[in-house]
């Protein structure tokens, strides 16, 4: 696992910023796998930049989603795909009908489920996946649990994440109770993963990925057998 420890935020976005600028540049039709949450906000706001100054094209970029709240309608400014459209895909010229988010409107999970790993299959799976991590050491939704799920399911969200998450609704009352995510499985197609993490409220989840040891009860420290993982994290979250 390569490590890299950045001063503070604005250094941990521009350090991911430039390596999925760079894979852009390199492969204009690559996959992306991309994550939600405060984490990698300065990151997409970097690539919009670079994009508004027309030295990144996005037009043949595809991606795919980590996660999406369950349920919830895509134009709710808290579902991820409204996140999606609002901080990275209003800005840049990628063309919306290539971008995935897992659908929370589905009536049926499993088959959306189904559905988004044939998505990632036919892609020919990821090329760079983003991640955030959760407090509680959660990659996507994938919470911490005594069994971990391959491909992407629907999830209950632990009172934790719903506690945490709940600062960006009205009230906690309004945070959905599940999620769709990627399971470990459909992360590992990637063929390289960032995961990111600022601030010292990461530290405890940052230690235990970085220790080596792996534990379903935390999802984080499965990315100790992926071969191609890089951590961006600033002082904050690496020191405590
Ligand atoms: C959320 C998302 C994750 C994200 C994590 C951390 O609930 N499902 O994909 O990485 O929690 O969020 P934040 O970056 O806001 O700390």
């Amino acid at each position: 696992m390569n490590v890299i420890v950045t001063k503070d935020y604005a250094e941990m976005s521009s350090a991911a910023a430039k390596i999925v600028s760079e894979l852009i540049k390199n492969k204009p039709d690559c996959v992306l796998g991309l994550a939600t949450g405060s984490t990698p906000e300065g990151m997409y706001a970097q690539l919009v930049q670079e994009c508004k100054e027309g030295s990144l094209d996005f037009s043949a970029v595809r991606s795919v989603n980590l996660d999406e709240y369950y349920p919830i309608k895509p134009d709710n400014d808290q579902s991820y795909r409204y996140f999606m459209n609002d901080k990275l895909f209003n800005h840049v010229n990628i063309d919306k009908a290539n971008t995935n988010v897992p659908n929370g409107m589905t009536e049926n999970p499993e088959e959306e489920g189904a559905r988004y790993d044939k998505i990632i299959a036919n892609l020919g799976g990821i090329d760079l996946q983003i991640l955030g991590i959760g407090q509680n050491g959660h990659i996507g939704f994938n919470e911490p649990d005594e069994e971990l799920v391959s491909g992407t399911h629907l999830v209950d969200l632990t009172e934790d994440t719903i506690q945490v998450n709940s600062r960006f609704f009205a009230s906690i009352d309004e945070v959905p109770k599940q999620a769709l995510t990627m399971g470990i499985g459909s992360i590992f197609t990637a063929r390289s993963i960032i995961i990111m993490a600022s601030g010292k409220n990461k530290h405890d989840a940052i230690s235990k990925l970085l220790s080596g040891k792996i534990t379903t009860q935390c999802p984080a420290t499965m990315l100790n057998l992926h071969p191609d993982v890089t951590v961006i994290c600033d002082e904050g979250a690496y020191n405590g």
